[in-house]
């Protein structure tokens, strides 16, 4: 789930599916109180976004009219607490589900929710064939979860710096531990409480500051 909550491996993980959609380096977190947040990331600027628009368009039939401004003009991304990422543009809901089932297992849940396209064929957005098998976009994002599972369990593995890319992973890291209660979490296992409502919506220093200029 976290490595869908940042942007930072898009042109690495994803750099001929999801990084033509997306400027990565100018996208904005924004964090809401008790874990939820949201990503917004513009299109890039070299093509002026139409190709974003023609991908994101492909086998679209109905659109949601009240979905807003941003979701047309942006790729954004909400994270709901506590296990619930999904896109929205002005065509699909697209939630996924994170459920752990068990020690270093979790099932995923691939939702698509779209307007009726009133021929019986849904769209489908993540997987191909009915669920034959993943989208090529969630089997990258999937290729290496075994391997980053064990390396941070490895002995050599002490942490990981987050960027401001990744501050919604460490907003939900800190809402786990103030639900599960500060002073029952082993200290090791804890994420200092560094994030203040400074940050949380409808907070924002970097906002504050553009309009006391
Ligand atoms: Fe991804």
């Amino acid at each position: 789930m976290e490595a869908n909550t940042e942007v930072y491996h898009v042109p690495n993980i994803h750099p001929t599916t999801v990084a033509p959609l997306l400027d990565h380096r100018r996208n904005v977190n924004t964090l809401y109180a008790n874990g939820h947040g949201r990503m917004v990331a513009p299109p890039p600027r070299v093509n002026g976004g139409q190709n974003a628009e023609s991908i994101r368009e492909v086998g679209a039939r109905a659109e949601i009219a009240t979905v807003g401004e941003i979701a047309r003009t942006c790729i954004q991304s909400y994270g709901i607490f506590p296990n619930w990422v999904s896109q929205l543009t002005q065509f699909v809901l697209a939630p996924l589900l994170f459920w752990p089932n068990g020690i270093n297992k979790c099932r995923l849940e691939c939702w698509t929710i779209a307007p009726d396209w009133g021929d019986g064929e849904g769209p489908d957005y993540w997987t191909v064939n009915n669920g034959e098998r993943l989208c090529d976009i969630l089997l990258e994002d999937t290729e290496f979860g075994t391997q980053i599972q064990r390396s941070m369990e490895s002995p050599g593995f002490k942490g990981v710096p987050l960027s401001y890319q990744e501050a919604r992973i460490y907003h939900w890291n800190q809402n786990a531990d103030r639900m599960i209660g500060l002073d029952k979490v082993p200290s090791g296992l804890s994420v200092e409480q560094v994030i203040g409502e400074d940050w949380v919506h409808p907070n924002d220093p970097r906002v504050t500051g553009l309009n006391s200029q």
